[in-house]
């Protein structure tokens, strides 16, 4: 679509050095950016006056200096909804893996360590009658609710502010962030990442949780301190978890790779056919719109 409307495309690839994506900004009216590319003021100033919009391939924008683009007068657009479908799927993959422990018994069978059919073996947490948390009731998060809803006993959340429509539909009850930790069987984080929710999963609050809950998050990798989540999988205060996110993808934490009862996934949340195809019509309408002086559909600043 870009290509067709005239622009210039300078793709920078997943191989592309920080130095070599300075390169490619320089004069560039559009920035196109993926979650795990920083847009900060030094990417800003390397762009130059010319600049018009970052148009963010995802729904989360805490890779882009907001404020500095609110300052500097440049528009930037995320791509809400189209991936909400896929991204709560996920988050129901990994909850179904993280209970059953199936990354565990995959690589023992592939190791060549299956000996049969043990009554002892691999033993997971049953979702049927399990108390769900969701920490953020947004978009995902209510998409996830109604996926968990038939498997739910109870649905705890929490979000900034309460959700009575939700809490009829689905049933679900708001509540204080360290109430559901401690009464949850499985914590699902669907909050953005940013300063406001760094470390919201930090030490303290991992060891509210029960020794038998899952902890899901396809949020951001910021939310959790993956130290403590791995300290605690690794001492049995955890039952299993299941991420998506890491705080600097994509590297993963050591200590998660080391950790037991751990699914761990490369930041797939929204990698599903349509979704993809619809995020990037979505930032090439966005581009072509403010470029043309038009209005963005999708603003955030
Ligand atoms: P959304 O509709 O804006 O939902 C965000 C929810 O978080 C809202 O319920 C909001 O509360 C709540 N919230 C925000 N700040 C909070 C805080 N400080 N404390 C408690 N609750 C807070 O966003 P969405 O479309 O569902 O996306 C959510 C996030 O998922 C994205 O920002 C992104 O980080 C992540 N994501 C990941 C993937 C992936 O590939 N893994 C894909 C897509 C999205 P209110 O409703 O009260 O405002
Ligand atoms: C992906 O992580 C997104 O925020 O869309």
């Amino acid at each position: 679509m870009l290509a067709d409307a005239g622009f210039e495309l300078r793709p920078g690839g997943l191989e592309s050095t920080r130095e070599q994506l300075m390169g490619l900004v320089r004069g560039a009216v559009a920035i196109v950016a993926d979650p795990s590319v920083p847009i900060d003021s030094a990417v800003l100033d390397r762009a130059g006056p010319d600049l018009r919009i970052v148009a963010n391939f995802a729904v989360g924008t805490d890779n882009v200096d907001l404020e500095e683009c609110r300052r500097r007068g440049i528009i930037v657009t995320n791509t809400p909804g189209v991936l909400t479908n896929a991204t709560a799927e996920l988050a129901l993959t990994l909850t179904m893996a993280a209970a059953r422990l199936t990354s565990q018994a995959e690589l023992t069978l592939r190791a060549g360590l299956w000996r049969g059919w043990d009554p002892a073996g691999h033993l997971g947490l049953e979702l049927s009658g399990a108390t769900f948390g969701i920490a953020g009731l947004g978009r995902i998060g209510q998409r996830y609710a109604e996926l968990i809803r038939p498997l739910a006993g109870r649905i705890l959340y929490v979000a900034r502010t309460p959700k009575p429509e939700v809490e009829q539909r689905l049933g679900a009850e708001h509540c204080e962030l360290d109430d559901l930790l401690t009464a949850s069987d499985v914590v699902s984080l669907h909050v953005p990442g940013g300063p406001e929710t760094s470390g919201m999963l930090d030490g303290r609050r991992l060891a509210l949780m029960q020794s038998h809950a899952i902890l899901i998050n396809t949020g951001r990798g910021t939310l959790v301190d993956a130290g403590a989540l791995a300290s605690a999988l690794a001492a049995g205060d955890l039952g299993a978890a299941g991420l998506d996110v890491y705080e600097n993808e994509p590297e993963v934490p050591s200590s998660l790779l080391g950790a037991p009862r751990c699914v761990l996934l490369p930041h797939i949340g929204s990698a599903t056919t349509k979704a993809r195809a619809e995020m990037a019509r979505m930032v090439a309408r966005e581009v072509i719109a403010v470029s043309t002086g038009g209005d963005p559909v999708h603003r955030v600043v």
